[in-house]
């Protein structure tokens, strides 16, 4: 039978009907959830990287095409929204107008994005807090802060910190969505209040001379010995698919569309606010960030080695405020575990929509008596990614996420733009402008950023779905409802 038959529509919402998931989440809660998913280590590491090694001042510029390649999508993802409101996100959509192996294969391939985007930023998180406990003069051991391939001593070692924090969050996420909501918009306040206090108090250093020229032009640069051209227009774009990470996540409000009270109306809503509102900040921290700081003082190689790990810290301290490096690594060290919360709590929505479909086993979809979250599901994965995190070197993951998510994106374009050519008289709450050039630009753009990705993360990622695939034949096809129902 064919591997392109289609969920109907009107299946999703008897799906939606029949959900026993508690609706509390409206649009200002769920607006936080993208926020909270956004804000990361993305906007105070990578800035860096993106202004020596790519764009210098004219890391804004990469910000922005960053910035449009996410609103393209955001725009699709929000259509859909309003049509498809249950928890699958783009597996779902897809599975509604694609057909089941696509769905799969996207539903799998979004694994790289929560599963992996929530390991690398447990690991990250963990950078962060033995930052903070330095700055109090506190010192775990170095055997419980690295992970056994980076440990140079003998004997056991783990990464600690990046296996509890999982295991706390976890917790949380098992005891309810309003309880978990509640955490979000607090760090979320706190976050966005760190990047304002960044951008305006920053703006007092801003040294004009530093932007000029905007775009500087090409040179080459050396990154660990490997000589590559930088800047220029080409610098720019190039810039883009680096700082890419720092958008992640905004997709992740439409893995809540189960818990929303108005999905329809209020998830495309919080999709595209959350996004306009990271957005603003971005272009507004890396237009200070490269007036304090001249992008060549960036260079790993150069005056300031370390600047390049925490840039904006960098800049503050370079400014005579070592007291905001404290602000910045606590922002840093909160915020980052809403970026998991989200990320974790996301990934079982989506492993939710998969399981009641018959794609994964029913183990996903089992919901706990009294909290009525799926319980199982986040407790598993909930190990998982703190085993991982705890226990394993992973640098490459940054980019496997970031493929994860574009990929994803590329496919909700396309899958927009068939639906409203086979389906053009569906109720739509929410349509896309424009249409089909937003989803052509939105396919071009985000295909584009995803070959100038880290090529051995390319490399893994297509392992993956291709692992993928050979699941889904064995196990998937096997169980899917949908096939079941048909062949009936
Ligand atoms: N966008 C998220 C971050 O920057 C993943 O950490």
């Amino acid at each position: 039978m064919s591997l392109f038959l289609k969920k109907p529509l009107a299946a999703f919402e008897e799906d939606m009907k029949k959900s026993e998931m508690k609706r509390v989440l409206g649009k200002w809660s769920l607006t936080a959830i993208g926020i909270g998913a956004i804000i990361g280590g993305g906007i105070f590491v990578l800035t860096g990287t993106g202004a020596y090694f790519h764009a210098g001042p004219a890391l804004a510029l990469s910000f922005v095409i960053a910035g449009i390649a996410c609103v393209f999508a955001a725009l699709c993802y929000s259509e859909f929204a309003s049509m498809i409101p249950v928890e699958g996100s783009a597996y779902a959509y897809a599975y509604g107008t694609i057909g089941e192996l696509f769905a799969w294969v996207i539903g799998w391939g979004l694994i790289l994005e929560y599963a992996m985007g929530s390991m690398t930023v447990a690991v990250s998180w963990s950078g962060y807090f033995n930052k903070l406990l330095h700055l109090f003069n506190l010192h775990l051991p170095d055997y419980l802060t690295q992970d056994p391939g980076s440990y140079q001593g003998s004997g056991f070692s783990m990464n600690l910190p990046a296996t509890v924090i999982v295991l706390l969050i976890t917790a949380l996420l098992v005891k309810g969505t309003k309880e978990a909501a509640k955490a979000n918009n607090l760090i979320v306040i706190l976050k966005v209040s760190a990047v304002l206090f960044v951008i305006v108090v920053g703006a007092f250093y801003v040294n004009a001379a530093n932007w000029t020229p905007f775009v500087p032009e090409v040179a080459q640069v050396s990154n660990n010995g490997e000589v590559h051209d930088a800047y220029g227009w080409a610098g720019v774009i190039s810039g883009a698919a680096a700082i890419f990470f720092a958008y992640v996540g905004f997709d992740a409000v439409s893995t809540q569309a189960g818990e929303a009270i108005n999905p329809k109306k209020d998830v495309p809503f919080a999709i595209i606010m959350s996004l306009l509102v990271c957005t603003v900040l971005y272009i507004l921290v890396s237009l200070v960030l490269t007036g304090m700081m001249n992008y060549s003082d960036f260079n790993p190689a150069g005056k300031y080695p370390d600047a390049i790990k925490a840039p904006v810290a960098a800049a503050f301290d370079l400014a005579g405020m070592p007291w905001a490096v404290f602000i910045i690594t606590v922002a840093a060290t909160v915020g980052l575990i809403s970026v998991m919360m989200v990320m974790l709590l996301g990934q079982s929505r989506i492993f939710m929509g998969m399981s009641k479909d018959g794609l994964i086993p029913k183990f996903f979809s089992d919901l706990h008596v009294k909290n009525k979250t799926p319980y199982k599901s986040n407790i598993l994965i909930g190990l998982i990614v703190a085993l991982v995190a705890g226990f394993t070197p992973i640098s490459t993951l940054a980019d496997m996420t970031s493929f994860g998510t574009l990929f994803a994106f590329t496919m909700v374009c396309i899958a927009v733009w068939m639906l409203r050519v086979k389906e053009p008289n569906l109720q739509r709450n929410f349509k896309v402008p424009a249409l089909p050039l937003i989803a052509v630009l939105g396919i071009g753009i985000n295909i584009f950023l995803m070959s100038k990705l880290n090529l051995h993360a390319i490399q893994l990622s297509g392992a993956w779905l291709v692992l993928g695939v050979v699941i889904y034949f064995v196990y998937s096809k096997q169980n899917s409802k949908l096939r079941k129902a048909a062949n009936a």
